[in-house]
């Protein structure tokens, strides 16, 4: 395949942007649709491809968007479904593609199909849901928000039973065994796509349906109500994609793709705890390891790779005894634990050192997959782990060093969140505008390492290869793509380390330091050794 026929999103630069935590163009302390088109220019330059908006619809906000009792409306803080068509065209006019979430599992409690589905025996909505008389059906189903909810049935008074839902009690699941469910969401889908949106991340797909002695997550029905959503897309709405958010082992995950006929991009969750594993201990091994189980793919679909998101940075696809460590190692205060995972961004995981978040992102680029930026890490941006649930890693975007750091002009009490002003990542200091005069600020630094990614498609097509699996201090990395080779080379440890590569077929070749755009080595002999500084990462192309 020609790498310009590759479809758009395999090498595509993704960026994760809260409505509400981004831009509050009118001054109530919410960030809303508009803001968030006053700032596209700034994700442009990032170099991103494609932006993924988190739940914008009309909500109680129980699960901060995720419990939608309105899929035809946009929350009143967001703006109007005007203001949308418009964040649409100027991401469009500026060649930036815009996805949404897309919640199937489950709605609000205060949606109007749970309202008629709870009070209406008689109604075609009752069977909208998933009731039962009794709370001892599914019962090898997991409990997934173990710190609040104690089971996944609630009892409905109204009704006189219960029903099932796999995240908050106030999230009713959809009952996918009634066609009308899936024609709704169908519908839904069209909604958004005719706007012009260019795609779904969809939330939670494991779920949709439940078999009794089952964990019923990843069921053949499943799947084939999914590839159902997909040949819709397909039929009608050719270059947009589906996402799918299944925190799943990489061999279930490789299920999502189906035979190129389920979903187009699938998150590997898996591989991220490994990431911040792999930093810690100097090891390279989590790495090997998880990678040696990732199926391959087909053709024209794609991993999508992250660091952090918006939830909790989960740790459930480890074992238990990993677990314990990432805690101890990444969590120390009780209070940074939520649910399995662990509640802070980026920089203060990496103890606000940009030597190693830069690693850490060469080390997700070097991989395959199309990554994701999380809005605030670019930046360095810090949590507040006081807030409740997973708040701390949504507060506002800090956009320069003026009250409520750019984000508002509200007063300070009326903003939905409070800004971060204490200690090394108060906006006074972290702030874009900061980090824009500084040209060796980290957000200059990752505009570089994302626009190096992008011109080197080798990264979102190219077959990898590890180098030097005994020098595990390293993680090296070879990607080739039509006869082209990089070759990366990631100091995981906090000491100067010295790698020897064979490099045989490439003998009396060069070395080209794409970083920094300088030729790096000749390749003498059969057998090259190359010393890193401590967190240090080179990417190194083989040229004639
Ligand atoms: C996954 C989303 O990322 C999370 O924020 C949400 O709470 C659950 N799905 C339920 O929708």
């Amino acid at each position: 395949m020609k790498t310009q026929q590759l479809p758009w999103y395999m090498n595509a630069m993704f960026y994760e942007v809260h409505i509400r935590a981004f831009c509050d163009s009118t001054g109530d302390g919410n960030g809303d649709i508009p803001g968030l088109i006053s700032k596209l220019d700034y994700i442009k330059q990032l170099g991103i491809d494609c932006i993924w908006i988190l739940p914008m619809f009309s909500s109680p906000l129980k699960d901060d968007g995720y419990d939608i009792a309105d899929y035809y409306n946009i929350h009143p803080d967001y703006g109007t479904i005007d203001d949308f068509k418009q964040l649409v065209n100027e991401a469009h006019h500026r060649g930036l593609k815009i996805i949404s979430d897309l919640v199937l599992n489950h709605t609000s409690d205060q949606h109007p199909w749970f309202q008629k589905s709870r009070s209406e025996a008689d109604s075609k909505y009752r069977d909208y849901y998933v009731w039962s008389h009794t709370d001892d059906k599914y019962s090898d189903a997991r409990i997934i928000f173990l710190d609040t909810e104690k089971s996944n049935w609630s009892y409905d008074d109204q009704a006189g039973m219960y029903y099932w839902h796999r995240f908050y009690s106030s999230q009713p699941d959809l009952n996918y065994d009634n066609p009308d469910v899936i024609e709704e969401m169908q519908q839904v889908m069209k909604f958004w796509l005719d706007m012009g949106i260019d795609g779904f991340r969809a939330d939670a797909v494991p779920y949709l349906i439940q078999r009794e002695g089952t964990n019923c997550e990843n069921l053949p029905e499943t799947h084939q109500i999914l590839k159902g959503f997909r040949a819709f897309m397909n039929d009608h709405y050719e270059g947009k994609i589906l996402l799918a958010e299944a925190n799943q082992w990489p061999e279930d995950v490789r299920e999502y793709f189906g035979d190129g006929d389920e979903f187009h991009m699938g998150f590997h969750f898996p591989v991220m705890p490994r990431i911040f594993m792999a930093i810690r201990k100097g090891d390279a091994s989590p790495i090997h390891w998880i990678m040696s189980k990732t199926p391959d793919i087909p053709d024209n679909t794609q991993w999508c790779t992250f660091l952090r998101n918006h939830d909790e940075l989960t740790l459930e696809m480890v074992t238990e005894e990993e677990r314990q460590w990432m805690w101890e190692e990444y969590a120390p205060d009780p209070r940074m634990r939520l649910n399995l995972g662990i509640r802070r961004r980026l920089a203060p995981l990496l103890d606000n050192d940009h030597q190693k978040i830069l690693l850490a992102n060469a080390l997700l680029y070097s991989l395959p997959g199309a990554p994701i930026i999380y809005y605030g890490d670019e930046i360095g941006m810090g949590d507040n782990i006081w807030l409740p649930d997973r708040n701390g890693v949504r507060t506002p975007m800090q956009w320069d060093d003026s009250p409520n750091a750019g984000f508002s002009t509200a007063n300070q009490n009326e903003l939905y969140a409070p800004v971060i002003t204490t200690g090394a990542y108060s906006y006074k200091r972290l702030n874009v505008s900061a980090g824009l005069s500084d040209p060796n600020s980290l957000l200059h630094k990752m505009r570089h390492l994302v626009e190096v990614r992008k011109t080197h498609p080798i990264f979102a097509s190219g077959n990898y290869k590890f180098l030097a699996v005994d020098q595990t201090e390293c993680l090296v990395i070879l990607r080739e793509y039509q006869g082209q080779k990089v070759i990366c080379i990631l100091n995981l440890s906090d000491k100067n380390q010295m790698i020897t590569l064979n490099l045989p077929d490439d003998r009396d070749k060069i070395l080209i330091d794409i970083v920094h755009n300088s030729k790096f080595r000749h390749i003498k002999s059969d057998q090259t050794t190359i010393a890193t500084d401590a967190y240090e990462f080179l990417w190194l192309k083989i040229s004639n």
